[in-house]
Parts: structure tokens; sequence; C-alpha cells
């Protein structure tokens, strides 16, 4: 008898590193899911509700080095939970699609990939802030570090995670690749070096495979 494979949840989220292109395509995919007749929650990450996005003002700002790696992910998490509980498992009940802007995979490869912090510290952590959700699909935005970070600072972005050292950013890009190897179920690695529109439809064409009742 074969098991039939869980049906994903209506919940998508972007990864990659800084200016991959994150922000722009989940532009895109709403207007294409809503034209569709679809309800959108669109929300990003550290942050999505106002408690949440109060700790995000202390995680994105400041010094470079400022936490410890441990406290900074316990940050993350405690974002992550509030909203969760508050914003995108309410949206999910609805019966909405939610569309968020970074996840738990940037904690693994922000915290966990360039501060050093273990993975199955991270992992241990997550699974009470979780309690088995798991996104539907993850869009892993990939190019050069180099690249976004130039794209970044042409925008005028100088946050606390620019700054980090390229080194970092490295590991970053090499940890989302790894994830996205790691679970082929769950995500999709596009290239970001393309135009902004290819990466559109190769967005569009993972979301349709992955939930065909959205086409
Ligand atoms: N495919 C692309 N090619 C060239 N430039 C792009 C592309 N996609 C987005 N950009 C531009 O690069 C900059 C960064 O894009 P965007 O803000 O969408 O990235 P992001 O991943 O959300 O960045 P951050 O991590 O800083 O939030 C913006 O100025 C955007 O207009
Ligand atoms: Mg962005």
């Amino acid at each position: 008898m074969t098991i039939p494979a869980p049906v994903p949840a209506r919940f998508i989220t972007f990864e990659g590193g800084e200016g991959a292109g994150k922000t722009t395509q989940i532009a895109a995919l709403t207007d294409h899911l809503r034209a569709t007749g679809a309800t959108v929650t669109v929300t990003r990450e550290p942050g999505g509700t106002p408690d949440a996005e109060a700790i995000r003002a202390l995680l994105v700002s400041g010094e470079a080095g400022r936490w410890d790696p441990l406290a900074e992910t316990l940050l993350h998490l405690a974002a992550r939970r509030q909203h969760l509980q508050r914003l995108i498992r309410p949206a999910l009940d609805r019966g909405e699609w939610v569309l968020c802007d970074r996840f738990l995979d940037s904690t693994r490869a922000y915290q966990g990939a360039a501060q050093g912090v273990a993975p199955a510290v991270i992992e241990h952590l997550a699974a009470p802030v979780m309690e088995g959700l798991e996104p539907g699909l993850t869009l892993i935005l990939d190019l050069p570090p180099e690249a976004g970070l130039a794209r970044a600072a042409a925008r005028g972005d100088t946050g606390r995670y620019e700054r980090w050292p390229l080194a970092h950013h490295q590991a970053i890009r090499q940890a989302f690749l790894d994830i996205g190897a790691g679970e082929p179920q769950r995500c999709q690695v596009i290239d970001a070096q393309q135009s902004p529109e290819a990466v559109a439809t190769a967005v569009w064409q993972a979301v349709q495979q992955r939930f065909p009742e959205a086409a």
C-alpha cells in the first residue's frame, strides 16, 4: 500500500541572500495569485506582526557583531513564534495563501552556517515553535553574494546583515543550496541572476507544479 503524500500547506517562503530579489518576486507572485481569485496574505521575517517587528528592529540595526549568535537565534525564533501564532496559522486556517519573505531556512543559513550555531540546536529549538507546520514550498533565489550585496547597496540598504563579512554571505549562499538539495520536495532553487521577469516565470512554474490547483 502506498501512503499518499501529505497535501502541502499553501504557505510559500522565499529565501536567499541580500538583494536576491525576494521582495520583488513576492510582489509578482502575489499579483499572479490574486489574478486567479486567490486571497493572499503577504508577510515577512523577522517581523510580520507589531511585536515581531519590534524584535526585528533589534536584529537588523546596530553593530554587525552586536548579538551573541545563540541570543540572536532565540530572538528570531521568538519573533517567528509570535508571527506563526498571531498571523500565519490564522490566515492558513481561513484558507488563504501565505507568502513569507524569509523564514526558518534563513535562521539555518544566517545563524547556523554563518554564525556557527549548531544545526541540532536550531532544529531542537525550532521544533516547538513550528509544531510540525512546514512551508508547502520554499523558493530559494540563488546568486553570488557580491551581486546581491551590490543590488542592495544600489538601493541604499545598509542594514546590519548587509555589513556582515563576505565570507558569512558565501557560507549563507552555500547553506541555502545545501538545504535545497537536501529537501527537493519542499525547495526549488532558482537562478536569481536572470531578469526579474524570467525569475517570476520560474517561480510561477514551481508554484503550479507544487500546487496544481493554483493554475
Ligand atoms: N532579477 C533581477 N535583476 C536585477 N535586479 C533585480 C532583480 N530582482 C530584483 N532586482 C533589484 O535588486 C534590488 C534588490 O531586490 P529585492 O529588494 O527584491 O531583493 P531582496 O532579496 O528582497 O533583498 P533584501 O534581502 O535586501 O530584502 C532591488 O533594487 C530590485 O529592484
Ligand atoms: Mg527584501
